[in-house]
């Protein structure tokens, strides 16, 4: 019979419920007075608050701390990677084989070699500067428009006989075929001291002398197109070429040459990046 007493009818339990939302004695909302509910609110109100006050300092502290114009976590970068083109991936690294005779071997090296350089036309590059001085081209203010710094041409003419433009074939045709060698950007790298600009050196990596052609002469990359300040401030900036032109491949053999620049600040004796500051490949011509 208890448990029947204790048993609530439905109204009863809708009054109870009422007087719990509000119970008009004591004054009491959902079990606190109103006052309590205030201080409640006023409490979480000021902790959140506080919450996204820190939150929102860490953040900005962050962004304050990241320069926009230079990436991060570039430290390891010390010396630059190399690469080459036109750029043939063979079991162990480039291998770059062709045969004179059949045309269909090397029209896909020269393609290559056109296309690589269409971003290096003087409608590409219009809004480049001609510079002329041999020395670094170091711009701390954002003097270029949009708020960047310059950077100077690069266009392919300057490849001379291995720019497309005089000869379409790169010389690959004739089996003195053109390479071309680029460095890779690091932000803010200087590579050589102010008087001897980065300058690339191939050579067969056994005994007879390679004859080479290089363009620009010398072989140079030169020093007004350093240092690189980075995606955002130079956002027209192209990397500079030096092609180099192999006179004296002996057909029907394989050879190995390497080219390595030669610069102050570029090391290319990193057992661990074998294109750190050079390149190995294997070269083939057969006829
Ligand atoms: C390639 O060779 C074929 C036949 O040997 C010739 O018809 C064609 O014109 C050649 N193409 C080039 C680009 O030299
Ligand atoms: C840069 O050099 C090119 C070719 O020599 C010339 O046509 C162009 O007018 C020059 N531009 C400037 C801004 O001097
Ligand atoms: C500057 O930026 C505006 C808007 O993005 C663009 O239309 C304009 O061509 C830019 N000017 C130059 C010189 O790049
Ligand atoms: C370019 O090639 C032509 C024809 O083979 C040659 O006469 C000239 O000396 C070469 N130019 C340079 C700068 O090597
Ligand atoms: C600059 O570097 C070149 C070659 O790396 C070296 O021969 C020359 O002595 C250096 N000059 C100075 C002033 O350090
Ligand atoms: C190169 O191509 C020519 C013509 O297709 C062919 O006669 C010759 O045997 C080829 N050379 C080699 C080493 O395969």
């Amino acid at each position: 019979m208890a448990a029947l007493q204790e048993k609530k009818t439905c109204s009863q339990r809708m009054e109870e419920f009422r007087h719990y939302c509000w119970n008009p004695d004591t004054g009491q909302m959902l079990g606190r007075t109103l006052s309590r509910w205030v201080w409640i609110s006023l409490y979480y109100v000021a902790f959140y608050v506080v919450m996204t006050g820190l939150f929102a300092l860490s953040i900005y502290t962050l962004m304050w701390t990241l320069d926009p114009y230079t990436p991060d976590y570039q430290d390891q970068l010390k010396s630059p990677g190399v690469t080459l083109r036109p750029d043939v991936y063979g079991e162990k690294g480039l291998e770059i084989f062709y045969n004179v005779s059949n045309n269909r071997t090397w029209t896909d090296l020269t393609y290559t070699l056109h296309k690589f350089l269409a971003a290096y036309s003087p409608a590409v590059q219009e809004a480049n500067r001609n510079c002329s001085s041999e020395e670094y081209y170091f711009q701390e203010s954002f003097e270029a428009p949009n708020h960047t710094k310059y950077s100077c041409k690069f266009t392919a003419d300057m490849l001379q006989n291995c720019s497309g433009l005089t000869e379409p074939y790169f010389g690959f045709k004739e089996g003195k075929p053109c390479f071309i060698i680029k460095m890779n950007r690091i932000v803010r790298f200087l590579p050589g001291n102010s008087t001897a600009p980065p300058k690339v050196d191939c050579a067969f990596l056994d005994i007879p002398p390679l004859e080479v052609a290089y363009y620009p002469p010398k072989g140079t990359f030169s020093l007004h197109y350093f240092p690189y300040y980075g995606k955002k401030a130079q956002p027209q900036y192209r990397n500079p070429l030096v092609a180099a032109k192999f006179l004296n491949i002996p057909k029907n053999t394989e050879v190995i040459i390497v080219c390595k620049i030669l610069a102050e600040h570029v090391t290319f004796d990193n057992p661990h990046d074998p294109y750190e500051g050079k390149v190995e490949f294997k070269l083939k011509i057969e006829k």
